[in-house]
C-alpha cells in the first residue's frame, strides 16, 4: 500500500510558471506575416486569431490568475511587427505596454522572462526573405538592440529565439507554417543557420547593455526511438535527432557535423552563446529508415498507438507523438556536459478535458526532482500554457491552457490541473497527498519508493 508521506520538495528558489507567446494571446497581432497567413484562409480550421487571448489590452487578468496560483516566473513574447512596424521605424506605445506588462508581472512577485522571437515578425521582414535574408543579422540586431535597451531595467532573462528549429522545419520542410514552403532542406539549414548568426549577434549585443543577463534560446526537442533495434532504423533516428534536435545546439556547442556544417555556412562566431540551456520537450516518436521518403531525410514517424498522446488534431493526428515528460531526463542528461543550468521552458499537452495533464505535470516534477538529486542543475519550469490560445495553423481547436478559455466571450475556467500545478509551486514541492488527489491511479507510478511501506 502506498502511504505517500514523502514529499519531493525543490531547491529553495525553483522557478515554476508557464510559457506564452504574444501572437497566440495579444490579439489583432496585424503587421505580422501569421495575420497575412491567416487571411490568406491557411488556418487548417479556419480560424481567426482575432482578440485572442485579449492581451494587448488585458493581460494583467491573467498575471492575476498566475499570481492566484503562486507561480514566481513567466514568459512572454514580445512582438517584433508592435516595435518596428516599418523598418527603422520604432513604436513608443507598443514599448510602454510592454513595460506595463513587465512591471504588473514584478508587482505580483512573478519573474518575467522575454523572448524576442516566437515564430511571428513584421511583414517588411518577411517581404525582404525573413532569416533566408542577407540583412537578417542586421535587422534583427536593430530590434533587439532597441527593444532590450527600453526594457531591461524590467527583465534580466532573455530568449533571442523560440524553437528556431520548428521555425524553420514549420516554414521549409511542413510547410504548415508561413513562407509555407513543402520540402525544401536547403532553406531550411540556411535559416537556421542565419538564426545562429542572428541569436549569437544578439546575445552579445544584450550582455553589452546588461552585464548579469541571462540570455539563451529554447530549442525543441523530440526523442527519437528506432521502431526496431536494426541498422536502418537506428540510422533513421540519428539523422532525426541531428537534422531536429542538434542543429542549433551544434552551432552553439562548436560541434561540427560533416556535410550540415556546410550548409549552415560559417558560425564560429556562435560557439558558447548561452547563458542556460532552454528546453522545450513535449513527446517522443518511433521511427523507421523509408527509402520513399528522400525529402524527410529517409525518416518515417511511427503513429504512436496505445501510447498517451492528448486530443488529435482535426486531421486525426497526435501533434506529438507519444507525451513524453519523462524525456526531461534524456536531454538533461545528454547536455549537462555543456556545464549550463538548465530551463524546462516548455512541456504540456493539448488536452481539452483534462485527462492526461495532471499526469504530464506530476511526470515532468519527478523527473526534474530525481534529476536535481542526481546533482543536475535544473532551475526552472515553464508549463505550456496559462490559458487557452491560439495554436497557429491549428487554430483554437488544440487546449494546451492550464485554465480553459473561449475565445469568443472571453471567459476562464481553471482546469484541475491549474490546482494541481498551483498547489506545487506555493509548496515548492510535489508531495504524495497532492498526487492521491488528482492522480490516484499514478500514486505508485510517481512514489514507488512509498510503495510497500505500511
Ligand atoms: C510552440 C508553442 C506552441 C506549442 C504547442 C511549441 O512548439 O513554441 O508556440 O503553442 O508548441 O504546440
Amino acid at each position: 500500500m502506498n502511504n505517500g508521506t514523502r514529499p519531493l520538495q525543490f531547491p529553495e528558489g525553483f522557478l515554476w510558471g508557464v510559457g506564452t507567446s504574444a501572437y497566440q494571446v495579444e490579439g489583432d497581432s496585424i503587421n505580422t506575416q501569421w495575420y497575412e497567413f491567416e487571411n490568406g484562409g491557411r488556418i487548417k480550421t479556419g480560424d481567426r486569431s482575432g482578440k485572442a487571448a485579449d492581451w494587448w489590452k488585458n493581460a494583467e487578468q491573467d498575471f492575476d490568475i498566475a499570481q492566484s496560483m503562486g507561480l514566481n516566473s513567466l514568459r512572454l513574447s514580445v512582438s517584433w511587427a508592435r516595435i518596428e512596424p516599418e523598418e527603422g521605424v520604432f513604436n513608443p506605445e507598443a514599448i510602454e505596454r510592454y513595460r506595463q506588462m513587465l512591471a504588473a508581472l514584478i508587482e505580483r512577485n512573478i519573474r518575467p522572462m522575454v523572448c524576442l522571437h516566437h515564430f511571428s515578425h513584421p511583414v517588411w521582414f518577411e517581404k525582404k526573405g525573413a532569416f533566408l535574408s542577407k540583412s537578417c543579422v542586421e535587422d534583427f540586431g536593430r530590434f533587439v538592440k532597441f527593444t532590450v535597451t527600453e526594457l531591461y531595467d524590467l527583465c534580466s532573462d532573455w530568449i533571442t529565439f523560440n524553437e528556431p528549429n520548428v521555425y524553420a522545419l514549420e516554414g521549409y520542410l511542413e510547410g504548415d507554417h508561413p513562407p509555407a514552403k513543402a520540402g525544401h532542406p536547403l532553406l531550411y539549414f540556411k535559416a537556421l543557420g542565419n538564426m545562429g548568426r542572428c541569436h549569437a549577434a544578439a546575445y552579445y549585443t544584450i550582455h553589452k547593455l546588461q552585464h548579469d543577463a541571462m540570455v539563451s534560446f529554447t530549442n525543441h526537442f523530440i526523442i527519437f526511438t528506432e521502431i526496431k533495434n536494426h541498422m536502418f532504423d537506428r540510422l533513421a533516428a540519428r539523422i532525426a535527432s541531428d537534422s531536429f534536435n542538434n542543429v542549433f545546439i551544434n552551432m552553439i556547442t562548436g560541434k561540427k557535423v560533416p556535410l550540415l556544417n556546410n550548409l549552415l555556412g560559417n558560425c564560429e562566431h556562435v560557439r558558447d552563446t548561452w547563458d542556460f540551456v532552454g528546453v522545450n520537450i513535449y513527446g517522443g516518436a518511433d521511427v523507421s529508415f523509408d527509402i520513399t521518403k528522400p525529402g524527410m531525410a529517409f525518416v518515417r514517424r511511427i503513429e504512436p498507438k496505445g501510447k498517451p498522446t492528448g486530443d488529435l488534431d482535426p486531421g486525426g493526428k497526435a501533434m506529438f507523438g507519444e507525451i513524453y515528460p519523462q524525456g526531461i531526463a534524456i536531454v538533461v542528461d545528454k547536455l549537462a556536459k555543456h556545464d549550463k543550468p538548465f530551463f524546462i521552458l516548455e512541456n504540456g499537452v493539448p488536452d481539452r478535458e483534462d485527462k492526461l495533464r495532471p499526469w504530464v505535470i506530476a511526470k515532468a516534477a519527478r523527473t526534474m526532482y530525481d534529476l536535481i538529486q542526481k546533482g543536475y542543475d535544473v532551475i526552472g519550469y515553464h508549463h505550456w500554457t496559462l490559458v487557452d490560445n491560439f495554436e497557429w495553423a491549428l487554430g483554437y481547436s488544440m487546449k494546451f491552457g492550464l485554465v480553459e478559455m473561449d475565445p469568443v466571450t472571453q471567459q476562464r475556467k481553471p482546469r484541475p490541473s491549474a490546482s494541481f500545478y498551483s498547489e506545487i509551486a506555493k509548496a515548492n514541492a510535489l508531495t504524495p497527498a497532492m498526487v492521491k488527489k488528482y492522480l490516484p491511479e499514478a500514486l505508485d507510478e510517481i512514489f514507488p519508493e512509498d510503495k510497500d511501506q505500511k
